[in-house]
Formats: C-alpha cells, sequence, structure tokens
C-alpha cells in the first residue's frame, strides 16, 4: 500500500508510516492510484496554453543536469565567450588611435560583464535600446514571459540565444565598434583550412550544369535527379562543420566532416533518420513545371556550409527547378557561424578575387573564380537575394513567427519551398522540447505547417542537439539512446524533412 506523508514525499529510512494503535502521523491511503511510472504529463499542451516559456511538449533547460542544454549554458558558452574575448584583445592590440582603442576596450569590459552574469546564473535583464530592429521583440518577450527568469532555468533555446544578443549589445552600444563581428576570424579561417572539399566540388561545378548529348527526355530527368539526391546531401552534410560545436577544429577533422565524394555519401545516407529526398525532388520537379519557382533558403552557417548551400542554390537555378533563390542571414554575429552579410559578400569575393589557398593550382583558382562570378552575377540579375529580417536574431521559435512577424510569414508564404538550414533552426521549427521522436514533422511544427497560407517547408539538418521527430519509430531513437551515447549531439545523424504546408491559401492574421 502507498503511504504518504503530509510533508513529505516517502518517509525517512527505516521510519514506520505508524504505530500500533492510534497512529502517530497522518497517512493517506493511495494505493488506487496509478504506478507513477504510468502517469504520463498532459503532452503536448494544447495550442491556446502555449507559450514560450510552455512549449507544446517538456522544454529543454540549463539547470536539467547532465543534460546538453547544461553542459552548453556551464561550459560551451562561457568557452565561446572566452575566445570571443581573447579574439577581441588581438584586435585591440592592433589599433593605435587611442579613441578606438579606450571604445574597443570599454566593449571588452562589457564583454567581461557578460561572462559574470553568465557564469553567476544572473536574471535575464532587458535589452539596451541600441537602435538594432529587433529591441523591442525582444523586451516584449522577456516581459510577458521570463520575468524572474535567469540563464539556467528560462528554456535553453531563449536562454542561449539571449546570450548572442547579449554579446551583440556589447559592441552595439559603442561608437567605433558597433559592427565588429567576433567570430569572423574564425569564420574566414575555417573556411581557408577546406580548400580539398571547396576544390573538389569547384573542379566539378565550375562548368555549368548541361546533359550529355543523344540523352532521351527520361534519361535526362534521371541524371537531374540522381544529381539533386547528390548535391542535396552535400548541403546537409556541409551543416556539419558548425564552429560552436567544434571550436579549434584540427585540419584532419575539417576533413573528414566534408568528405563530398559520391562512396562516403552513399555511405552517410543511412544516417539519414528521416529522409525524405523524394518527396523533396517531386516538389521541386512541380516547380519546373510551372516554369520554375521561387526557392528560399533559411541560412545556418557561413564558410563551408554557405559555400554548399551556393553550389545547391547555383544547381536549382542551372536546372530551371528554381528561377529565384532567396537567401536569409543573419543581422549581426550569431551562434558563433552564422551567415552574416558580411559572410556572404566575403565568400563571393574571396572566390572571385581572394588568394585563400596558397597552394591550390591554377585551374583549381580558376574552377572558384568561374563558379564566384557566376554567383556575382545571378545577384547582379535578381536571380539570387540575399536579405536579413530581424527576427531571425531573436529567441522565438518558429512557432510564434507568424503572430510576431507578420510581415516575414506573408513574405514567406509568397514562396514555394523554404529550406531551413541546420541545428538551430530545427530547433526553432520544433519549439525545442521533448517531442517523441515519432512525431510527424508538420505537427512538431504547429503554424509553420497549419497556419493559411503556411509554404512547404523543408528542414535539412544534421542532428546537434536534444529535438528530434520525424522519425518512423520512437523504437528507434530509444535504440540509439541505449547504443550510441551522444548520437543526438554527434552531427554524425541527419533528417530531411518535409511539410506540404497550406500554400496558396489566404495568410490571415487574428
Ligand atoms: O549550442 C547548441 C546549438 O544551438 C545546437 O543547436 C548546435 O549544436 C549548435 O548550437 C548550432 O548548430 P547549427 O549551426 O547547425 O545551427
Ligand atoms: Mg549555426
Amino acid at each position: 500500500m502507498a503511504s504518504l506523508h503530509p510533508n513529505a514525499a516517502a518517509p525517512p529510512p527505516g521510519e514506520p508510516t505508524s504505530t500500533q494503535g492510534a497512529p502517530s502521523k497522518m497517512t493517506l491511503s493511495l494505493g488506487h492510484l496509478p504506478k507513477r511510472q504510468d502517469i504520463r504529463g498532459p503532452w503536448p499542451r494544447t495550442p491556446s496554453r502555449v507559450d514560450p516559456n510552455n512549449p507544446p511538449w517538456p522544454a529543454y533547460r540549463g539547470y536539467h543536469e547532465y543534460s546538453f542544454a547544461h553542459a552548453t549554458m556551464g561550459v560551451r558558452l562561457p568557452t565561446i565567450l572566452g575566445k570571443a574575448i581573447e579574439d577581441t584583445m588581438k584586435t585591440l592590440n592592433e589599433q593605435s588611435a587611442e579613441d578606438q582603442v579606450t571604445d574597443l576596450l570599454a566593449c571588452i569590459e562589457r564583454m567581461d560583464g557578460l561572462m559574470t552574469d553568465l557564469s553567476g546564473n544572473a536574471k535575464l535583464r532587458p535589452i539596451i535600446d541600441d537602435g538594432e530592429a529587433d529591441v523591442a521583440l525582444w523586451n516584449k518577450a522577456i516581459a510577458k514571459y521570463f520575468q524572474g527568469k535567469d540563464f539556467m532555468n528560462a528554456p535553453w533555446l531563449f536562454a542561449e540565444a539571449y546570450k548572442y544578443r547579449r554579446l551583440r549589445e556589447c559592441f552595439s552600444v559603442s561608437k567605433y565598434w558597433r559592427d565588429y563581428d567576433v567570430f569572423f576570424r574564425q569564420k574566414c579561417d575555417t573556411f581557408s583550412r577546406s580548400a580539398d572539399a571547396v576544390f573538389e566540388l569547384s573542379m566539378r561545378f565550375a562548368e555549368p550544369f548541361k546533359h550529355s548529348e543523344n540523352m532521351s527526355d527520361a534519361e535526362k530527368l534521371e541524371a537531374e535527379r540522381l544529381m539533386f539526391h547528390e548535391l542535396t546531401q552535400i548541403c546537409l552534410w556541409g551543416n556539419s562543420t558548425d564552429l560552436s560545436l567544434l571550436i579549434n577544429m584540427t585540419e584532419d577533422q575539417i576533413k573528414s566532416l566534408q568528405s563530398t565524394g559520391g562512396d562516403h555519401l552513399a555511405a552517410t545516407e543511412k544516417n539519414i533518420l528521416g529522409n525524405q529526398m523524394p518527396q523533396l525532388w517531386e516538389t521541386v520537379k512541380e516547380l519546373r513545371q510551372k516554369t520554375g519557382g521561387r526557392i528560399d533558403f533559411v541560412l545556418d552557417n557561413a564558410g563551408f556550409e554557405l559555400y554548399c548551400d551556393c553550389v545547391y542554390a547555383d544547381f536549382l537555378i542551372q536546372s530551371g527547378l528554381a528561377k529565384q533563390v532567396r537567401f536569409h542571414g543573419k543581422r549581426y554575429p550569431w551562434f558563433v557561424s552564422d551567415v552574416t552579410k558580411k559572410d556572404w559578400e566575403w565568400l563571393l569575393n574571396t572566390m572571385v578575387y581572394g588568394y585563400l589557398f596558397p597552394k591550390a593550382t591554377e585551374q583549381e583558382r580558376e574552377s572558384l573564380r568561374r563558379m564566384g562570378a557566376r554567383w556575382k552575377q545571378y545577384e547582379k540579375e535578381g536571380k539570387w537575394v540575399y536579405e536579413a529580417h530581424p527576427f531571425w536574431c531573436t529567441g522565438y521559435t518558429f512557432w510564434e513567427l507568424h503572430g510576431e512577424a507578420p510581415d516575414l510569414f506573408l513574405h514567406l508564404s509568397r514562396s514555394d519551398l523554404v529550406i531551413f538550414k541546420g541545428d538551430l533552426n530545427h530547433r526553432k521549427l520544433t519549439y525545442d522540447c521533448a517531442a517523441p521522436a515519432s512525431t510527424p514533422f508538420d505537427v512538431a511544427i504547429g503554424p509553420m505547417a497549419n497556419a493559411a497560407g503556411a509554404p512547404k517547408v523543408c528542414s535539412m539538418r544534421t542532428i546537434k542537439s536534444d529535438v528530434v521527430v520525424g522519425l518512423e519509430s520512437d523504437e528507434l531513437a530509444e535504440k540509439l539512446d541505449n547504443e550510441e551515447e551522444g548520437w543526438k549531439i554527434s552531427g554524425k545523424y541527419a533528417v530531411v524533412l518535409l511539410s506540404e504546408g497550406r500554400p496558396g491559401e489566404k495568410v490571415r492574421f487574428a
């Protein structure tokens, strides 16, 4: 029989629950209740009870000991911030003008202050009005949902994003260093150490895609399908080299993560646990029948991943599957390696004008120049467009995109396909909560699938954090839990998931 002390979960060991005769303490008989392990929480929450502090399934939070959230908030973020401080000091030592030196010193002091807040688990304070377009969005969220919350007990996603926003603030309130990118050196450096994979792709794809002569229409289509299949995987696995996880990567680590050859891709395809690539092909094929559509990329990381995204987008344009590609980046440095406008311009210009790869042959350099020149031409012709909405640098998930950034939702609703790259975008799509692994993708992404006018959405993500949905069964995830510790953070596994959305329907806002 289960018994309960009124003020404690269980009696101290050895202590009887009652003595002979009258009980010394009141006991409750709870024998009729189900066993604890049979009690399931009321998940998912009904949509009206969902808010940024209460996702549909339990949120990951930094105070969950032994979790990746805990390790990130307690160890990874301070390490990343420490490295950013070191890098800024290097920049400081390179300055000569006194007012710029002292201005940068003040930025470093603010970073030290952020380090104290982070390691001391301070409460989340409002963002200072530094003129960024997202200040009101941030402060509304903090006031409405996170009053009194700290770095560890706010949902991990919000607290982590907040740290990057605070880091931005360290510079954005300065006079001379407003646009300083603390991570820029690292981003460029990793790309410059990716020579093998960079040239493997440029040597293959510098020449515009064309079919060999005498092919039937069916053969041409099959050749395109195969190319699409390969390039989708190149684009997907480009997401493995994310600097926030791999600070101080060795050349060999970079190489093994960036193997782009056919054999490697065939071997890794089995690691795509939820794989809707065939449906994705059907989707883009249909676009061509409509004389090519608009495809949007919500970008993730700069450097090599962006380069792979562009190789993929180049093929989509050349093959007529898309007639316009719109790339969505960040307005300022974000999660270490995410693409900003500066990273975008740097990539295209370094390809055309740079001398980043001293050991490259003239032929290799030429292939990179040609490809870069073609991409710049796409930009001039409006076939490629780069944009950066303030919403992407907030702590809101994409369940709130419809309500908090209606203009952006409307804009995306006009796209034929929106491809979200990477882990953070996937966390935001799925509300970063403990949904069962078998949750269908379109259920997991809520309004991004079920709001009127929601576009088709694809998530291409190597798995680098806890949330996993869109698998055939929960058992598959359980098996990996038992057999392969750390499978959710290694980047070895991936998903390519697609939601059909409700395209074409009139977008409505409450
Ligand atoms: O800090 C964890 C995290 O947010 C994870 O989502 C992932 O490990 C990384 O940072 C960002 O990955 P990505 O660049 O693929 O979004
Ligand atoms: Mg990233």
